[in-house]
């Protein structure tokens, strides 16, 4: 049996080790993993440790706010970097899904090497689980945040990672984050990947684009809330369709809603969730977002699928 209490206890002892005199970069995009990594290396080593929150554009709807003010207000040390330009930047153009998904980590490492070098720090915290390393391992995904894979090793940058949470499984860390006294809107909380809605713009990612699955998403999330769902979300198409606004005949988008059942996001099932629910879900999307004249609803289970698009 797990035991969060002990857990939490030798990890501070080593991290405090590993870090000594050294100072300590954290990115932290408010996800469980990276909140429970930044706060036990916050708790251990206090100011010598930087949470830096790096705002891609890719964000939930009201995320970059909430997540620095969380941090803040447990006394993290945190930097809000706002680099939602170049991020769009090295989307412009690309449309292949692998293309994307390697734009957008190589302009968080950039980023994220940027600010290590700017606060002369030795150590970058990650929040990598074991389930990221046994995926990478096994070449089912590339996840983002396993270093040795793109290159980034201490041997080349200088900087040496230390990740708490390598040898925990997700429902672990939900136990630490609760133990830590983390809110429940972080302990508890949806996964969402890490190249964030860059995976939910079908094609090429731009900031009108960004911000119409942005609203999509917050629908979603607003009429399934308490459902009890693994993961809600919505999904903006790269081609159009017909449909009506106002009397008239517009090509307009397409989105598609995504809820799925899972334990451990490697199996899932399409939610069989009321289909008045389903309804009210697009006649939200189809009226609030003006240029959405379609709403669809995905059906299938991982496998054939996979839980995101892209
Ligand atoms: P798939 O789409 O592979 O997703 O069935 C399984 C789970 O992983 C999340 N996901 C990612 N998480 N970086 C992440 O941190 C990624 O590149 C990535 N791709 C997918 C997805 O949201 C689901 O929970």
């Amino acid at each position: 049996m797990f035991d969060a209490k002990q857990f939490i206890e030798n990890s501070l002892k080593e991290i405090k080790l590993d870090v000594g005199d050294n100072r300590v970069i954290s990115a932290c995009s408010g996800g469980v993993d990276s909140t429970v990594a930044t706060y036990l290396v916050h708790k251990a080593v206090g100011e010598k440790m930087i949470a830096v929150f790096i705002d891609d554009g890719l964000r939930r709807d009201g995320e970059p706010e909430f997540v620095v003010r969380i941090l803040k207000d447990f006394g993290v040390n945190t930097r809000f970097v706002d680099a939602r330009a170049e991020f769009f930047e090295v989307f412009k153009g690309k449309t292949d899904a692998e293309e994307k998904r390697k734009a957008f980590r190589e302009k968080f490492y950039s980023t994220l090497g940027r600010v290590a070098k700017e606060e002369k720090i030795q150590f970058i915290t990650q929040g990598t689980i074991k389930a990221d390393v046994i995926e990478t391992v096994k070449g089912i995904k590339s996840q983002h945040n396993v270093l040795g894979q793109i290159g980034i090793d201490s041997q080349i940058y200088g900087y040496k990672i230390l990740e708490p949470l390598r040898e925990l499984f997700k429902p672990e860390v939900r136990m630490v984050a609760r133990e830590l006294g983390l809110p429940k809107e972080i302990s508890e909380r949806m996964p969402f990947p890490g190249p964030a809605l860059s995976l939910r713009v079908l094609g090429e990612v731009t900031a009108e684009r960004a911000a119409i699955v942005r609203k999509a998403t917050q629908i979603v999330e607003e009429e399934t809330l308490g459902l009890g769902t693994f993961q809600n979300f919505a999904v903006l198409h790269n081609d159009k369709a017909t449909g009506i606004k106002n009397d008239k005949r517009v090509y307009g988008n397409i989105i598609t809603v995504r809820i799925v059942n899972s334990i451990d996001a490697v199996t899932a099932q399409a939610s069989q969730i009321p289909f008045e629910k389903l309804m009210k879900i697009s006649k939200r999307i189809t009226s609030e977002i003006p240029s959405v004249v379609r709403c669809l609803y995905d059906i299938t289970d991982k496998p054939p699928s996979t839980i995101e698009f892209e």
